[in-house]
């Protein structure tokens, strides 16, 4: 019988039978899947789970502090927080290209994930929150950008002295049902259907070059974006929604003087695949008010623009 309940239980002997003695060796990226994963590890397996969570400088708002909030303090879960935004910006320094950024952004992430792992005793298995529809995609094509996601995502490059077994508890789930074991093992709800976001994170929500001072205007821009369409109700009927920093300096009026500032483009789809979606028909008082809020709330920000583009032929993501 199906029930999250008795897929729980299921996993949770699978887990044990299969692990023994050492470490269980998971990246949390705060995503649903990691998320899943690490919360039904920790149920089977307790200490014996270690997480690295690398806050790379391009997460969404005070997202570092929240996922050391909800697994370090509040379930009890061993995590390892890499402070790694300096190097992050000084990798990605100079570079404007989108694929080049991804490549940076995903190989820094299995550098210190590697990093991390060998200053550890006895890791004997890496956990992944490898999903069904992965399995499926990763025997299938090979090219492309749905490749690249996987492999930045479910860590690939471990050392190879390293011989690491595979847990991977999710692998014959389906999204919805991860979200379902997520809420019945106590994950916020919220948290659980939250939006997707991208393994590279702000790189490619900034336009162009990344720099620290573009990641943090966009993080909080985004985070007023995405507290007004929970407070609007919107939120859950979009399929995903952000802000994009646009590196253009427009005019605006300050006081008396004309002051030229960034400009922020919100974007916000309604999609059941990602394959193809439509914008979302947000209330004009509420883009408004959306607009109001960052423009007086963001210094540096004079403009506020809204993508009215559907895919094809634009991608949900501008980069
Ligand atoms: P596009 O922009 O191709 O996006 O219409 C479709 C979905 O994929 C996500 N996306 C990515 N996810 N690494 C990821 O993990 C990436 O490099 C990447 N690029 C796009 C995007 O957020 C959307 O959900």
């Amino acid at each position: 019988l199906w029930t999250a309940a008795n897929i729980i239980e299921d996993q949770i002997q699978r887990v044990r039978d299969q692990v023994g003695e050492g470490t269980v060796l998971l990246g949390l990226s705060g995503g649903v899947d990691s998320s899943v994963v690490a919360a039904l590890l920790h149920k089977a397996i307790g200490d014996k789970l270690t997480c690295v969570f690398v806050d790379t400088g391009l997460l969404r708002w005070q997202e570092g502090d929240q996922v050391m909030a909800m697994f370090a303090e509040h379930m009890g879960v061993k995590v390892i927080r890499v402070n790694a935004a300096d190097r992050y910006f000084n990798a990605l320094a100079g570079v404007a290209d989108p694929e080049a950024k991804r490549k940076i952004i995903g190989r820094l992430f299995i550098e210190i994930f590697d990093e991390e792992a060998s200053k550890l005793d006895d890791v004997r298995w890496l956990a992944q929150g490898t999903i069904y529809p992965d399995v499926i995609e990763s025997a299938g094509s090979k090219t492309g950008k749905a490749h690249v996601i996987k492999s930045h995502h479910n860590v690939g490059g471990l050392p190879e002295h390293m011989k690491l077994g595979l847990v991977e508890p999710l692998r014959e789930l389906f999204k919805d049902e991860v979200r379902r074991i997520g809420v019945e093992l106590g994950l916020p709800r919220e948290m659980v259907y939250r939006h997707p976001f991208p393994g590279p994170g702000l790189g490619v929500r900034i336009l162009g070059e990344v720099k620290r001072e573009y990641a943090e205007l966009l993080a909080r821009a985004d985070a007023i974006f995405i507290e007004e369409l929970r407070k609007w109700d919107w939120y859950d009927k979009t399929s995903q929604a952000f802000a994009v920093f646009l590196p253009v300096k427009s005019v605006g009026v300050v006081g008396d003087a004309r002051a030229y500032e960034w400009v922020i483009a919100l974007r916000a789809v309604e999609t059941v695949d990602f394959m193809t979606a439509h914008w979302a028909h947000l209330p004009y008082e509420f883009l408004d008010n959306v607009s109001r809020r960052i423009i007086n709330e963001i210094r540096d920000i004079s403009r506020v623009v809204y993508d009215i583009s559907g895919k094809p032929p634009a991608t949900i993501e501008w980069e």
